[in-house]
């Protein structure tokens, strides 16, 4: 088995995950034990990708039970709701957050007292957890399937060990495909502004011994062009019941560049990753901070004052999609019907 990192783990009452704006220098692990700083972990992106704020937020919520004083079982859902308010308000895109406290908050109403309440708050997190891992190398070998000895697949931002608790989605797939057997080999492209290419892709590939080659984003189109890459998978932040996927910023632009070249374009995302609610409009896409676009790390890169527009995400459109990878199936165009099938034929599992 290749290994991975273990992003975030519950540990003596702690959260406790590597510090992922530390990388790829230093591989620095950071402990928590009130959820107001795990909320600021992911603000700040110590912690990130859609699966691993997912589990973030449960494990915030599992601290907020802990340190609760509350005697009664309605004073302790009191403090969860105060504990999920804050934790939601941190990053507005990827849908995983939502899935965690929610799921989170259920548990919690069905609690008996304030001492079991808090016992299953707890245990669930951990689950959570667990199951992440479980999931990525099930859709990890499942879509594994796709990939051929030899292949050269494109991969953009981190959906690896870094952005789940282990093992990864798009890079769990690429994972797979090794352990199988297949030679394969991975172009990642760097991701500005934030750089989750270069920092985390590149440091947790070449970390797991993995072939991987790094380009700048300006470089697709020439790869592509060249003929240096014959499949793209990348991860997910929110898939929608039509297809749409909302992904880091870029990934639209390498859809379009892979449709232009006939390379097929996979995604692979857990089913807590589809919000079969929502329309394209209806989704929040982050807007970061403009110092992430006018300087690289502490230098300045831009002039003082300039006017910045740094959106963390895009949405790629179902017909640039060839398949979505999930732990249950894969899902072909038309995506509408096939999503909805997936859904119904798991909906008691
Ligand atoms: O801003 P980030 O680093 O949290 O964005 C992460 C991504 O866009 C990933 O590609 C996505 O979450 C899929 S992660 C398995």
């Amino acid at each position: 088995m290749v290994h991975s990192l273990k992003t975030i783990e519950w540990k003596d009452n702690k959260v406790v995950m590597i510090d992922q704006t530390k990388l790829p220098n230093d591989l620095v692990f950071v402990e928590y034990d009130d959820y107001q700083d795990v909320a600021n972990a992911i603000k700040t992106m110590v912690v990130r990708g859609a699966p691993a704020i997912g589990v973030s937020g449960a494990f915030g919520m599992a601290l907020a039970v802990l340190h609760s004083n509350a005697q009664t079982k309605d004073d302790l859902i009191k403090d969860l709701e105060e504990a999920k308010k804050i934790l939601i308000e941190t990053r507005p895109t990827a849908i995983n957050l939502m899935w965690g406290l929610e799921k989170i908050m259920q548990v919690a109403l069905k609690g008996s007292d304030v001492s079991e309440t808090k016992q299953s708050v707890i245990d669930t997190a951990k689950k959570m957890a667990d199951e992440d891992v479980q999931t990525n190398m099930t859709m990890g070998k499942l879509g594994s399937e796709l990939f051929d000895d030899n292949d050269t697949i494109m991969t953009h931002c981190n959906a690896g060990a870094l952005a789940t608790v282990a093992y990864g989605t798009a890079l769990g797939v690429i994972r797979a495909a090794k352990e199988s057997g297949k030679k394969v080999k991975v172009i990642a492209t760097e991701t500005r502004p934030v750089q989750q290419g270069s920092r985390l892709t590149a440091f947790e590939l070449k970390h797991d011994g993995i072939d991987v080659s790094l380009i700048p984003d300006t470089a697709v189109g020439y790869s592509m062009a060249k003929g240096l890459v014959n499949k793209v998978i990348v991860g997910a932040d929110r898939i929608l019941r039509t297809g749409h996927v909302f992904n880091k910023i870029g990934t639209y632009q390498i859809a379009t560049m892979a449709k232009q070249h006939g390379i097929p374009f996979f995604i692979a995302a857990p089913l807590s990753t589809f919000d079969m609610k929502s329309n394209p409009e209806d989704v929040v896409i982050e807007q970061r901070n403009a110092s992430e676009v006018t300087g690289i790390g502490d230098k300045k890169t831009a002039p003082d004052g300039i006017n910045v527009i740094n959106p963390a995400f895009d949405m790629t459109p179902p017909e640039l999609i060839s398949g979505i990878i999930t732990e249950k199936g894969i899902a072909k165009p038309p995506f509408e019907e096939s999503i909805k099938k997936l859904f119904e034929e798991n909906s008691n599992s």
